[in-house]
């Protein structure tokens, strides 16, 4: 099941993101994000919380900020659903882009982000430090079909009045 996230969630929201990264957010901190009407996302569940996906939505851009499965549950397209609900929830808020940052050696990240047609627009050298070890950030970029769409269908409407 796929569920809107909410305030009331930041507690496992920190337990999963602890479990997924070394740099891992406290509660307090998605609390606050999540206090505040830019910040949206969706939580899958089975059983329990097993993923979710944080985004950020100003103008006609979303910004994905955080995305994580539980490692145990990963690779079994939880995250491409929940990519999925972002996709619809675009195309319901007639967004433009899509944007977010992955380290380059993310893989797997990587691959599932190319698959929803993300691509990569920049790099930031030494954007990611973890230990003595900085990473590059890739940052992609997907264009959302419905705002074309839209754009088409109002262009067309405005040149046939
Ligand atoms: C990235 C992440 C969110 C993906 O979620 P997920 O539920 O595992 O993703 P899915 O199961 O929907 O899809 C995984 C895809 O990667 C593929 N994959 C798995 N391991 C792979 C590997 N080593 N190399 C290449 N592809 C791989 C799978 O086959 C699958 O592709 P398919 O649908 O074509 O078979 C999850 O791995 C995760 O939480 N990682 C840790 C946190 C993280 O890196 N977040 C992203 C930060 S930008």
């Amino acid at each position: 099941m796929i569920a809107d996230i909410s305030v009331d969630d930041s507690e496992i929201l920190a337990e999963i993101h602890r479990c997924c990264f070394d740099d891992y957010w406290s509660a307090k901190s998605f609390h606050e994000l999540l206090s505040q009407d830019v910040f949206f996302g969706f939580i899958y569940k089975g059983k329990d919380p097993r993923g979710f996906i944080l985004g950020k939505i100003v103008c006609c851009e979303i910004e994905i900020i955080t995305f994580c499965i539980l490692p145990e549950f990963q690779n079994r397209g939880i995250g491409k659903t929940l990519l999925t609900e972002i996709d619809n929830y675009a195309a319901r808020h007639f967004v433009k882009n899509i944007f977010l940052e992955v380290s380059e050696d993310n893989v797997v990240a990587r691959k599932v982000y190319k698959d929803f047609g993300y691509k990569e627009i920049s790099r930031r050298a030494g954007y990611y430090q973890s230990q003595d070890c900085f990473k590059t950030a890739i940052v992609l970029q997907k264009a959302c079909p419905y705002f074309a769409e839209m754009l088409a269908n109002s262009c067309g409407y405005f040149f046939y009045k």
